[in-house]
């Protein structure tokens, strides 16, 4: 059988033309149900319903969102991975024929569909053959809304997640990316700059940007809007060590 992996941006808006006519030639998709009315779901249901394609909603296993140090949180995540790879296993060996796994963003940025597909494709259950198709990922429409390039001439962009911002600060990183925050922690970044962007490409979307000891409060308060909004907040966003002259 085969599955296609396909980004989706931000929504039914950003599928570009070449997602669109990789999922033209799907049987069915396939997605994860995080909870009851889980609002990323409801958007991969109207993106199926526009092309015309069933959607198999797979609820998704119970994850520890509290593990021990970085240990722990490696093993929550692999068990977390190996429960959703047995569940996707068991709907692809069922109803064979082309699936699609319709993935929020790019899945080349913090999404574990690539990994468990090849995981899928390692156990052997079931024969698969699969491919990528690209997403306009959060990162890209961070950099598009705020006009910006990620980072000055021909310098580095590092990319990482909230939990590792101050590792990568102490690393000596100095222009950093940082997506999956529970909430913004910008101790001792005071004079750095922050470009931030919240549930971007949505109808709540919000931006905020400037010098963080001057606008941390302003992005509180934006997370706060957006949540009451829409019901869930998802941010990103880049910050710049100032260039010392
Ligand atoms: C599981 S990762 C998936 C990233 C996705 N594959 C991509 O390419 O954007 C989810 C994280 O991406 C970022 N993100 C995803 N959608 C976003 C949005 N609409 N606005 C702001 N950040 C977003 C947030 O940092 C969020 O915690």
């Amino acid at each position: 059988m085969r599955i296609r992996i396909v980004g989706i941006g931000m929504g039914a808006h950003q599928i570009t033309p070449e997602a669109a006519d990789a999922l033209r030639t799907v049987d069915y998709v396939v997605a994860a149900e995080k909870q009851q009315g889980d609002p990323l779901l409801a958007i991969r249901r109207e993106i199926a319903a526009e092309l015309g394609v069933p959607l198999v909603a797979v609820p998704d296993p119970p994850r520890d969102r509290e593990p021990d140090g970085d240990g722990g949180y490696a093993a929550a995540v692999a068990g977390w991975h190996a429960a959703r790879t047995a569940a996707y296993e068991a709907v692809l060996a069922e109803r064979q024929g082309t699936a699609a796994f319709l993935v929020w963003g790019d899945p080349a940025f913090y999404d574990s569909t690539i990994r468990i597909v090849e995981a899928i494709a390692e156990r052997g259950v079931v024969e698969v053959d699969y491919d990528v198709v690209p997403g306009i990922s959060a990162l890209q429409l961070l950099a598009a809304r705020h006009r910006i390039v990620l980072h000055d001439l021909g310098q580095p962009l590092h990319v990482t997640t909230g939990r590792l911002l101050a590792d990568a600060v102490a690393d000596g990183q100095a222009n950093i990316a940082v997506m999956l925050n529970r909430s913004v922690e910008l101790d001792g970044l005071d004079e750095w700059t922050i470009w931030w962007g919240g549930n971007l490409g949505r109808p709540e979307e919000e931006l905020v940007a400037g010098r963080v000891g001057d606008v941390l409060p302003e992005i509180e308060t934006a997370r706060e809007r957006i949540r009451a909004a829409a019901g869930w907040v998802l941010d990103i966003f880049v910050v710049r060590k100032p260039v010392v002259p």
